[in-house]
């Protein structure tokens, strides 16, 4: 009985001990939780103490670029942008994982280089809040693709054993939260772009998407970026 007694003493000592820990653990995720006032001003503002461009004077006011060489960045998930950024840098005199055609630098490999991990998450944060605005999101424009483009994004090709873009991308395209990106409203040239970098691999940032684009020619390619595009 005495035995048990002190056991118990020790079990509920432990426990006090975890519970001590998860207080402190809180603690440091309340500290680190992202800053979406801080995110607008480097977005909007940039750091020319820092040499931070401003984002917006590519990627448009709240993430809405209306360039369309330049991504959209509103809506898009926090994690999936994080990621791409921190993809972006080149590590320990490491080419980036994410690169531009021909396997050269992608213009954001500059850009992101200044940025800290709080800067990341700070912006992400920020543009992950912004609607897409209906005004400049981009449209779908090809009729003559527009049931190829459909086909592929809700059944993908079987016989080259892609898969359907809307299993991950959601049917509407809005992405997933975490790791799977928006493409409805998304300049359909980017996406195109973006499918045959993972092709050729100079955006090896993500098997998955190697793989599959992979197994994708020119005109799968451009039909169904076009299709993602318009979708709502
Ligand atoms: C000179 C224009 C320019 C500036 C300034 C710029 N970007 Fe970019 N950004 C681009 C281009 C072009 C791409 C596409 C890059 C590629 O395909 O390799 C891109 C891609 C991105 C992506 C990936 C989007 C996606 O859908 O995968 C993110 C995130 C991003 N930029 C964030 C930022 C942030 C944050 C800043 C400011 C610190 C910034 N950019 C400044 C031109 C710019
Ligand atoms: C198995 C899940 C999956 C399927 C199926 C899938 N994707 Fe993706 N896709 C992803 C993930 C995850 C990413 C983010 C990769 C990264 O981290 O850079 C992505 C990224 C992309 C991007 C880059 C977006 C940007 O903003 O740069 C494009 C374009 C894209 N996918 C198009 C497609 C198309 C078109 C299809 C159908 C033919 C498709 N995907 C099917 C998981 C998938």
């Amino acid at each position: 009985m005495k035995r048990m007694l002190s056991r118990m003493v020790v079990a509920s000592g432990l426990l006090l001990g975890s519970s001590v820990v998860s207080i402190a653990y809180a603690a440091d995720i309340a500290v680190a939780k992202p800053d979406a006032a801080k995110g607008e001003q480097l977005y909007a503002n940039g750091d020319a103490a820092r040499g931070i461009l401003a984002c917006a004077s590519c990627h448009g006011a709240a993430g809405n670029s209306t360039i369309p060489a330049n991504p959209n960045l509103a809506s898009q998930p926090h994690e999936y942008l994080v990621k791409q950024l921190n993809d972006f840098k080149s590590k320990d005199g490491k080419p980036a994982a994410r690169r531009g055609a021909g396997g050269a630098d992608s213009v954001m490999t500059t850009f992101a280089a200044p940025l800290t991990p709080a800067d990341m998450q700070n912006i992400a944060y920020y543009l992950t809040q912004q609607p897409l605005d209906p005004k400049t999101a981009a449209t779908a424009s090809k009729e003559a693709t527009m049931e190829r483009g459909q086909h592929i994004w809700r059944g993908g090709l079987p016989d080259r054993k892609v898969p359907a873009c809307a299993g991950c991308h959601s049917p509407n395209g809005a992405g997933v939260p975490g790791q799977y990106p928006r493409l409805a409203g998304q300049h359909p040239s980017y996406i195109a772009d973006q499918l045959k970098l993972f092709r050729s691999g100079d955006r090896a940032n993500s098997e998955p998407m190697h793989a599959i684009g992979d197994r994708m020619s020119d005109s799968d390619i451009a039909a169904v970026a076009d299709y993602a595009a318009g979708l709502r």
